[in-house]
């Protein structure tokens, strides 16, 4: 009996070995599980000698017992080797020591970063947020906003028109050069009093360079009300900037020209690259154009429906991609569209 235990198990260990090393073999899995059968199943012949035990003396139960149940460990132990071999489930393949693969998560664009910064501050100060079409009406992109047809101020805003047949109204469709057409928009909509800001992007058709592109961001400003004066802009212009910047930025207002606001400003920052030692992005001046700004026009508090004799207001044109490349010194606006994650990751 002790005899034919051994003879089972070397048995078993040839076959295994045998059949392993055909590891060729389409059916590896199968014939693995056939000779598992054969020699641990039920109807095996192991099976059967540790059945028939019983019928043994005490002391051939207790020497051939323990030979039988060791022989059987360790065919279940080669066994599941083997099988884990083949399934590549072997745990000694499994190194808990190795690192994780890392998942990578996008995370905000810095455009999208300070807009929110913006949206934050302007909400703690009254304001709602309002959006309004990109692909926008030549009336509200120029005409409501002061800018007739034959107005030279539509070559500061070459843009790209389009035709659209089902424009049933025979309109003029222009991708919106501003965010200012919002203005109308929202007064026509929501009326005076009104504080709203409108992020959002803009259009226009222009050669590009280090600092013209033709896609970029505005976030428009209005506030609308009895007694407001120039003097309400300039205060909230500058909380705002010391609320981007975290510092006081030294500023300087000129006079500026825009159809829809009468009087008109630029609001211009020192610049934050330079210092304001003057620099390409300054053209060498020092200062950077960064709110226009200016006391709604009467016409336009018209075209939105708001009495002009009781109401006034200013609005504003922040530039938000300029204002995005002076807090994180980015010198180059095609970067923004470029899609490139070593831009990107920076932020
Ligand atoms: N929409 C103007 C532009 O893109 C900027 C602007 C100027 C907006 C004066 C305003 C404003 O609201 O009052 O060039």
């Amino acid at each position: 009996m002790k005899n034919k235990l051994e003879q089972i198990k070397n048995q078993a260990f040839t076959d295994l070995h045998d059949l392993m090393n055909k590891k060729t073999s389409l059916n590896l899995e199968e014939n693995l599980r056939t000779l598992r059968i054969k020699y641990l199943g039920r109807k095996g012949e192991l099976s059967q000698i540790l059945r028939n035990l019983k019928d043994l003396s005490v002391t051939e139960k207790k020497e051939l017992g323990a030979l039988a149940n060791s022989i059987k460990k360790d065919l279940e132990a080669v066994f599941k080797e083997k099988e884990d071999e083949i399934l590549g489930g072997n745990s000694k393949d499994y190194d808990l020591s190795l690192p994780g693969k890392e998942i990578k998560t996008g995370h905000l664009h810095p455009l999208t970063l300070i807009q929110r910064d913006l949206e934050d501050i302007f909400k703690s100060l009254g304001f709602s947020i309002l959006e309004g079409p990109e692909l926008e009406s030549d009336y509200y992109n120029f005409e409501a906003l002061n800018i007739s047809k034959h107005h030279p101020a539509r070559d500061m805003q070459d843009t790209f028109y389009v035709n659209w047949e089902k424009n049933k109204k025979d309109e003029k469709l222009v991708m919106r050069t501003h965010t200012s057409p919002v203005q109308v928009r929202a007064m026509q909509t929501y009326g005076a009093p009104l504080k709203a800001i409108v992020p959002g992007k803009v259009f226009r058709n222009e050669a590009i360079d280090a600092s013209h592109e033709h896609t970029f961001y505005q976030l428009e400003g209005l506030m609308i009300d009895k007694d407001i004066s120039i003097t309400n802009m300039i205060a909230l212009m500058k909380e705002l900037l010391k609320g981007i910047f975290k510092k006081e930025v030294p500023v300087r207002i000129r006079p500026g020209f825009f159809p829809f606001v009468e009087p008109g400003i630029e609001l211009d920052i020192s610049c934050q690259l330079c210092g304001g030692e003057g620099c390409s992005v300054c053209k060498q001046s020092g200062w950077l154009e960064l709110f226009p700004a200016g006391m709604v026009h009467p016409k336009v508090l018209e075209a939105g429906g708001i009495d002009s004799k009781k109401y006034s207001g200013f609005a504003f044109g922040l530039g938000l991609t300029r204002l995005v490349m002076m807090k994180y010194h980015i010198n180059d606006i095609r970067l923004f569209n470029s899609g490139d994650l070593r831009f990107l990751e920076q932020f």
